[in-house]
């Protein structure tokens, strides 16, 4: 256990805060205020403490010069902070209690380089360094790593409570343990299915993903996506997985992933050319249902197919209410995952992560660059 910022008296203290305030931003407005309301346990708890509270993060990938797209200033708006429109300008004096945001730290080649004297500089801004920024930790950047060796660092709300939804449902699993992976690409989540199979009780993968491990078997899936770099991948976790390892029985498939697009229901082989696997299909939802319903824990990463296109969001979202309502502890992870349910309005996860690739990182069993620097808990 991390050492949570609860327990030290910050009255008057300048708390140096890493938050992911990286939200999707379209037309300068905040497309999306999820991280915003992640992020806000933390800031409103340090308010109350009487903290003077000066709040870092990155927002897209500036490449290290100041972009105006991608400055932090609306963000400021939206939390109601004071913005300082450089991450290393003079803060100036900050009363008890109140929030200031900096500008974005990847306006400086320093945070993305980790560069020492950036680092020192930024820490300078506090006398005690929070990280909140779970979804960050796995960047070892000076605002996430650097910071903390100039000041003591503890654990923010929201980074507690992602690394408890990890531990609950990685390392000490009610059992039986499911996990379901989906998505596209077997390469990005090679790490992640050979961390979880030997943890797992059963290890479901759909989605385009899936396709991989069926071109491995030699099936025909016609104009499916599939990874060729993978097959070998896709054999070898077949193997080592054996029973446990469930596979899509059958599919929807269509010629384009396009709304509209004529659907048919099919099997996992002997596709036709032109046509392509989008979804699961409702045996495959049957069969997924059966093992959701008899599952102490679940985690689930990546969609079941084309989740944006109506047409071929049946799967997710079928998989997704069955998750919700099974009782288990239930951890969702992963971007495209998170985006999937919002889209689709499903709710009632034991945790949704706010991580991305900080996400599919811990559940590769790699510790975060931005956890290590955090000082442990007494006992714990
Ligand atoms: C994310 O959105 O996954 C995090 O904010 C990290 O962003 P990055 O991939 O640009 O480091």
């Amino acid at each position: 256990m991390k050492e949570s910022f609860e327990e030290l008296d910050l009255r008057g203290k300048r708390v140096l805060v890493r938050e992911d305030l990286n939200v999707p931003l379209e037309d300068g407005r905040i497309a999306d205020d999820t991280r915003l309301r992640a992020a806000q346990p933390t800031l409103d708890a340090l308010r109350k403490m009487g903290a003077r509270v000066i709040v870092m993060s990155h927002l897209g990938r500036p490449e290290g010069r100041p972009d105006p797209k991608l400055s932090l200033r609306p963000v400021a708006e939206a939390l109601g902070a004071r913005f300082v429109d450089d991450c290393l300008a003079p803060v100036g004096a900050v009363a008890d209690g109140e929030v200031v945001l900096l500008e974005n730290v990847r306006f400086h080649p320093g945070d993305e380089e980790n560069d020492p004297e950036f680092a020192r500089k930024l820490a300078a801004q506090g006398e005690v360094y929070v990280n909140d920024a779970f979804a960050a930790s796995h960047r070892a950047h000076a605002s996430v790593v650097g910071v903390a060796d100039y000041l003591p660092a503890y654990a923010g709300l929201l980074m507690l409570a992602e690394l408890e939804a990890l531990h609950r449902a990685l390392d000490e699993p009610r059992r039986p343990l499911l996990a379901v992976v989906g998505g596209a690409k077997i390469s990005t989540k090679a790490g992640v299915l050979e961390h979880l199979l030997p943890r797992v009780d059963t290890l479901a993968v759909v989605g385009a993903m899936a396709n991989t491990f069926f071109k491995a078997r030699g099936a025909e899936v016609g104009a499916s996506l599939v990874e060729d770099t993978a097959l070998e991948t896709a054999r070898n976790v077949e193997s080592r997985g054996g029973r446990k390892l469930v596979l899509p029985v059958d599919s929807v498939i269509a010629r384009e992933p396009v709304p509209g697009a004529e659907t048919r229901v099919a099997g996992v082989d002997g596709i036709e050319p032109g046509w392509r696997i989008l979804d699961i299909g409702p045996a495959t939802i049957e069969l997924l249902r059966e093992h959701v319903e008899g599952a102490g824990t679940i985690v689930w990463n990546g969609p079941a197919g084309v989740a944006e296109v109506p047409e071929f969001a049946q799967g997710t979202r079928a998989l997704g209410e069955a998750i919700a309502a099974s009782g288990a502890y239930t951890l969702v992870g992963g971007g495209d995952t998170a985006a999937a349910i919002e889209k689709l309005g499903l709710h009632g996860f034991s945790h949704v992560s706010t991580g991305g690739g900080a996400t599919l990182e811990a559940m590769e069993g790699k510790q975060l660059p931005g956890v290590a620097v955090l000082k442990e808990a007494e006992g714990g």
